[in-house]
């Protein structure tokens, strides 16, 4: 378990939104897992103040390593014997959950101010998720050696902050009910794999992961709904507006219906179809 032992700042800190930030800026990538943790303990025991004095930075904090290059140019991954592309896999993982952690802080610290307080509670929540999820797959790519930056990466989730940070609506449709429900359509195959691939330590991450995920698709839900009520929008129209708007690919299938409908999202976000 990594401590948190030289973080002098975090006594420092009043309020979330100035927590938020600090994980933002913080560039090694197990400190901004190991400081998220400290923060949502921090927030459960009541120990930050619910305000936001500065906004959050628009890219955040990052190591030098990995390179990031174009999605084309990432090493070929795979799930099978060849414990090189398992690496390559679980690594481009770990990244995706390094993003996730910032996409997490982002949304509190842009737009917590403007959301009731039970916003933060659920986004805090994902951050602990978030930030557990990279403690697990750096723990086992350790066992094989690997750290995060041995492999290439791509910055797509990170654009997609970027493209939505003017819109808590489009940040909402974009990321939590685009893209993580991507991951909860992928991700069972992902599991069979490991299992098959006689690897099943990488399959109880996965599984792990996998089911903490459902919730996040579902605060992405539950947050949208709220928005599209406050501003007068018919949920899955809109939704389907922003994604013309905001995504650039398509939302395509197979979906997990079972995984989608656990979050509450229902098929109208995602069979374009039977929308009307
Ligand atoms: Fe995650
Ligand atoms: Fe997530």
């Amino acid at each position: 378990m990594r401590q948190l032992d030289n973080i002098k700042t975090i006594g420092d800190i009043g309020n979330i939104g100035d927590a938020a930030n600090l994980v933002l800026n913080t560039a090694p990538a197990a400190m901004k897992a190991t400081l998220g943790l400290a923060i949502y303990d921090l927030w459960q025991q009541g120990k930050l103040d619910f305000s936001f004095t500065t906004p959050p930075p628009e890219t955040p904090a990052r190591p030098d390593k990995p390179e990031l290059v174009w999605p084309t140019k990432v090493p070929k991954r795979g799930i099978s014997q060849d414990q090189n592309a398992r690496s390559a896999t679980l690594h481009a993982l770990l990244h995706i959950e390094l993003n996730a952690i910032d996409l997490a802080f982002d949304i509190i610290s842009r737009f917590g101010a403007t959301q009731p307080r039970e916003f933060t509670d659920d986004w805090m929540c994902v951050a602990r998720d978030e930030a557990k999820h990279f403690n697990l797959l750096a723990d086992r790519l350790e066992k094989w050696g690997v750290v995060y930056g041995d492999f290439p990466a791509h910055n797509n989730l990170w654009q997609a902050a970027i493209d939505t940070q003017a819109n808590l609506g489009a940040r909402l449709a974009i990321v939590p009910m685009v893209l993580e429900a991507r991951g909860l359509d992928v991700t069972p195959k992902m599991i069979e794999q490991f299992i098959s691939a006689a690897d099943k330590e990488s399959a109880e991450v996965l599984k792990i992961i996998y089911q903490e995920e459902i919730s996040h698709v579902g605060y992405g839900v539950k947050w949208f709904e709220y928005f599209c009520r406050k501003n007068s929008k018919k949920p899955n129209e809109y939704f389907h507006l922003l994604v013309s708007q905001f995504f650039k690919g398509k939302i395509k299938p197979p979906f997990n219906e079972q995984a989608r409908t656990q979050a509450a999202m229902n098929e109208n976000y995602y069979r374009p179809t039977n929308t009307g």
